[in-house]
């Protein structure tokens, strides 16, 4: 039915349609056409409704052009491999899913939309339809499991420069990878691993761009704390675009990083932070500490020094900027 409802629409671009139209050419209730056309928002596509006239078809939902972005792509290894859904749980669940079938390093997953999108901390991600770029990436390095923060901190490096490139956008990144525009987050990056003999396996570096979402497209309840590259630039982005910038700057810093160890992506994350030398806050397992973001040290974490002069190092979760 709703492709039928679109067919309508599609007869008639620009045109309101009222819904005793819809209703008398597919024979059905009115009720059930609102529900169909609630259907439709929800996968994307934009409906302007207007007393007495009916429905008006706005936007359709932007669709994935694999092809182009295979075409534009200059990576060797990532993304080389690309795996495209419509409607998923969660990108990260088909790419374990991948690796335990034997998908080899640099497979993309990329998806129009999640309905159980994952965020650290056991938090949810808002992944609306054909608005956002939600991808995961499968890895294989052969590191110690306890390099996983510093991958982390690299991929956070590798987006904030892939952003910076393609967009006109005052970015920075807030520890360990949260990407902030004036202060409101557009991007989040969830690693998840498997280990063997104390090295890593894999790694899926599941990432969630908010590119092209409106102010509408957001819940209330995220709309003073999340925001798109779209609403800060002014202007659409297309995401292929994005993908591949991303694909090579990551392509670019993992090798780095392979040959020379951590330090040379820690003095760019340094760069890019809107972190350190702030005051800061974070709850840990032994209470609340307060104090100011220093340094990153060698292994990914944060050095932070209270009001007393003591330096404290925070591992993981996340922290608030005061
Ligand atoms: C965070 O900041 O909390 C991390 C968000 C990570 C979201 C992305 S969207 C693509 C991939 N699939 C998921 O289920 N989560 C990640």
């Amino acid at each position: 039915m709703n492709e039928r409802i679109l067919e309508l629409f599609q007869q008639s671009p620009e045109a309101y349609v009222s819904g005793e139209e819809i209703s008398r050419r597919l024979n059905v209730s009115r009720t059930a056409i609102w529900k169909h056309i609630e259907e439709l928002r929800a996968a994307g596509y934009e409906f302007e409704a207007a007393p007495r006239k009916g429905y008006r078809l706005v936007s359709k939902p932007d669709k994935w052009q694999v092809t182009e972005l295979l075409q534009g792509l200059r990576t060797k290894v990532l993304g080389q491999k690309v795996h495209v859904y419509g409607e998923v749980d969660s990108t990260q669940t088909i790419a374990h899913a991948l690796v335990a079938s034997g998908a080899p390093e640099g497979t993309l997953v990329l998806a129009e939309a999640q309905t159980a999108g994952r965020g650290r901390m056991g938090r949810a991600w808002h992944s609306p339809a054909g608005k956002g770029i939600w991808m995961s990436l499968v890895l294989t390095p052969r590191v110690p499991v306890y390099f996983l923060p510093q991958l982390t901190l690299l991929s956070a490096v590798a987006l904030c420069r892939s952003i910076q490139k393609v967009c006109q956008v005052d970015i920075g990144i807030k520890w360990p990878n949260d990407l902030l525009i004036k202060g409101k987050k557009v991007s989040g990056i969830l690693l998840e691993s498997s280990g063997e003999d104390e090295r890593l396996k894999y790694v899926i570096a599941g990432i969630g761009i908010s590119v092209n979402l409106k102010v509408e497209d957001y819940p209330e309840e995220l709309r003073s704390v999340a925001t798109s590259l779209a609403i800060e630039s002014g202007a659409e982005i297309k995401r292929e675009t994005l993908v591949q910038a991303f694909l090579l700057e990551f392509e670019e810093l993992y090798a780095l990083y392979l040959e020379k160890g951590f330090s040379p992506i820690r003095l760019l994350w340094e760069a890019l932070s809107v972190t350190l030398k702030r005051p800061i806050r974070t709850h840990s397992p032994s209470g609340v500490i307060e104090g100011i973001a220093d340094s990153l040290d060698d292994s990914g974490a944060l050095t932070v020094i209270t009001g007393n002069g003591e330096k404290i190092k925070v591992y993981s979760g996340d922290i608030e900027l005061r």
